[in-house]
């Protein structure tokens, strides 16, 4: 959204097993770090964010499990040293690094043709964030490809790995409270490239009409409300109904495009943000009786 101030401390890992290390040297101080991914879903307050932050985004690999093996070895290869052990074409399997682009992965898999990531298309971030919080939309979540999670226990600091039986995703959550993810593994369908790619085509599409894909934004504020309550309508669509996209503060304004987005101008400060999140919760109570909940990740020092 580029709002937002600097962080006191900022450590760029080049692979899983200097984050753990990056992890455990911060915690042997005390301080226990933040983890930085795409930042697509993530308001920062103002000025200096004390304590230390971990960005990902040097951790990008993506790559296939060589012949035979468990991905489990595939966290410290690099893609040169794959090159010699291709796997077996009907193994669909992909292993992302945490700090893989979501954009990235279903690209990688549209190239391949395989199917099971298109319903991601459009969606910003990366695998961490995508694993941690299952993103997704109409068109599927996240979650329905995942095969395994590599993590760092945070209190620990040891490494693990989560078969899928043992995981409870849900509703925009990955249920990984707890772990940092250090990379996932998905298995895919097999499919046709050619309606792979029209699907791929399609979602963008259809995103680029409904959403302010190319501005600065955090994506949706809120998480859709339970249609019980809110008469069937999504936040977007409350949010319309009750006049809030009439509202801004400075330059945040709420998107002419979709109601669940808060877009940046040009100059906005995660100060006016905040302002108008909470205005627009008070606009939807006050006119629909419905209680918005936020969906966006929200970091403070204060809250360390
Ligand atoms: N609508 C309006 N006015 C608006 C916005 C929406 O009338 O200003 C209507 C739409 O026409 C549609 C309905 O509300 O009939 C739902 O809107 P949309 O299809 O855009 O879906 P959404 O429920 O608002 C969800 C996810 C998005 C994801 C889309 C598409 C949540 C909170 N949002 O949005 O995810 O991109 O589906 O798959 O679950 C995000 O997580 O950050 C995000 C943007």
């Amino acid at each position: 959204m580029r709002v937002g101030g600097r962080a006191e401390w900022l450590l760029e890992p080049a692979n899983p097993e200097e984050l753990v290390r990056a992890w455990n040297a911060a915690r042997e101080l005390g301080i226990t770090p933040r983890i930085l991914g795409g930042g697509a879903n993530l308001v920062i307050e103002d000025g200096v964010l004390e304590g230390v932050v971990i960005a990902t985004s040097r951790l990008r690999y993506i790559l296939r499990p060589a012949a035979g093996e468990d991905p489990s070895g595939e966290w410290t290869r690099t893609p040169e040293s794959l090159q010699h052990t291709p796997p077996p074409a009907d193994d669909r399997r992909l292993v992302a690094w945490c700090g893989a682009t979501i954009p990235g992965l279903v690209r990688a898999a549209t190239e391949l043709g395989w199917s099971g990531l298109e319903g991601l298309a459009g969606v910003p971030g990366q695998i961490g964030g995508a694993t941690a919080m299952n993103a997704g939309g109409r068109w599927g979540d996240f979650w329905d490809v995942v095969e395994s999670v590599r993590v760092l226990d945070c209190d620990s600091g040891v490494v693990r790995d989560l078969p899928r039986a043992e995981c409870r995703p849900s509703y925009r959550d990955g249920g990984m409270r707890g772990f940092v993810v250090l990379g996932t593994v998905v298995r895919l369908a097999p499919g046709a490239k050619h309606e792979v790619q029209a699907r791929v085509s399609e979602y963008l599409q259809t995103k680029r009409r409904v959403q302010p894909v190319t501005e600065w934004s955090a994506g949706c504020i809120f998480k859709n409300p339970d249609p019980s309550k809110s008469g069937g309508r999504s936040a977007g669509k409350l949010v319309e109904d009750c006049g809030g996209k009439q509202l801004s503060r400075g330059d945040a304004v709420v998107s002419s495009l979709h109601g669940n987005f808060i877009v940046n101008r040009g100059h906005a400060s995660a100060a006016d943000v905040f302002t108008l999140i909470e205005d627009l919760r008070d606009l939807v109570r006050e006119k629909s009786g419905v209680d918005l909940s936020v969906e966006v990740k929200v970091w403070r020092s204060s809250d360390r």
